[in-house]
């Protein structure tokens, strides 16, 4: 895929970029010249990443951020030291993600899949909306999923934490439309900053998602026997590194991408109330 703008000068932060679509996110972004920061939640498992992605893309201009985005402290941190390594930073990709086989919570009492997939990046993201704007034109790309079609009934303001209930790919579909949301809800804010902000849906990629011990034995068999349906890693990653770096989206803000190109999200993911709900709860429940 063709760079539709100059990368070299650009400072790119990607979640979760030490595996899966992130890491090849961040091998096609130093490829084309970007200074790529990635984070990683386990230091052996970043520089092992760090080491591939410099090999691979032949670029010395990639990093490693720790981040542990089921710990609001460890976001905190992990802002503070990328605001203290660049001056700039022109776009952000919210990579990371899991779902939890079972209910379980983060260093701030949150349910994990809604704490890391949505409440985490929602802090990361706002602590660094300044270096972003500052940078402008600069650029947010939220990875989520189609799985949030399965939240047909929106979310459930009154459990978002799931304590009523709780079935993993429920859960994990809420949080991916609550990416859309959130997507949405910041474009709306930044509208006339030249910060734009989009979410998108890689495909059904061959990754380690659902696979790494965050699930039980029956999800992880349950990804084992789709696998052979699954696009590589590679594949899975184009559309962020598009929406990263392409030129046909400038100035394209708010929308919904699926294989380069706008696609609809369900009716749910369209609810500009619930986006600005979100939003609202979020801030109370980071403490922004
Ligand atoms: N694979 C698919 O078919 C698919 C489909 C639609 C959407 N997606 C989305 O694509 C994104 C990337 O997933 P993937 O398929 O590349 O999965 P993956 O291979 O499991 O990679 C997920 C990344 O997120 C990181 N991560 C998990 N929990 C974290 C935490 N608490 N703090 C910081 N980082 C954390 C992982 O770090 P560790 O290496 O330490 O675990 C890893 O770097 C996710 O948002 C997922 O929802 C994936």
């Amino acid at each position: 895929m063709e760079a539709g703008q100059a990368m070299d000068t650009k400072v790119v932060l990607i979640t979760g970029g030490n595996a899966g679509i992130g890491k090849e996110t961040a091998v096609g972004l130093a490829q084309q010249g970007a200074r790529v920061l990635i984070t990683s939640r386990d230091a052996e498992r970043g520089a092992g990443a760090l080491a591939e992605i410099r090999d691979r893309s032949g670029s010395a201009a990639v990093e490693v951020v720790a981040l542990d985005l089921a710990d609001l402290a460890s976001v905190r941190r992990c802002a503070a030291e990328v605001l203290q390594r660049t001056d700039r930073l022109d776009v952000l990709v919210d990579n990371a993600g899991l779902v939890m086989s079972r209910r379980t919570q983060t260093a701030d009492g949150f349910e994990t899949t809604f704490g890391v997939n949505h409440l985490g990046h929602f802090l990361l993201t706002n602590l660094l909306l300044d270096r972003l704007r500052a940078s402008a034109p600069s650029r947010v790309v939220v990875v989520s999923s189609d799985a949030h079609k399965q939240a047909r009934h929106g979310l459930d303001f009154d459990d978002l934490q799931s304590e009523r209930s709780y079935r993993p790919f429920v859960v994990y579909g809420k949080t991916k439309l609550a990416n859309i949301y959130f997507a949405r809800e910041l474009a709306r804010r930044l509208e006339g900053t030249g910060v734009t902000a989009n979410s998108l849906h890689p495909g059904f990629v061959a990754s380690r998602f659902a696979r790494d011990g965050d699930t039980g034995s029956l999800l992880q068999l349950a990804m084992l026997l789709a696998r052979p349906f699954a696009i590589s890693q590679v594949a899975g990653a184009r559309t962020s590194i598009w929406l990263a770096s392409s030129s046909d989206v400038d100035g394209v803000s708010g929308l919904y991408f699926y294989k380069c190109a706008s696609a609809h999200t369900s009716k749910a993911g369209a609810d500009d109330e619930a986006a600005k709900r979100l939003w609202a709860v979020s801030e109370e429940l980071v403490g922004l």
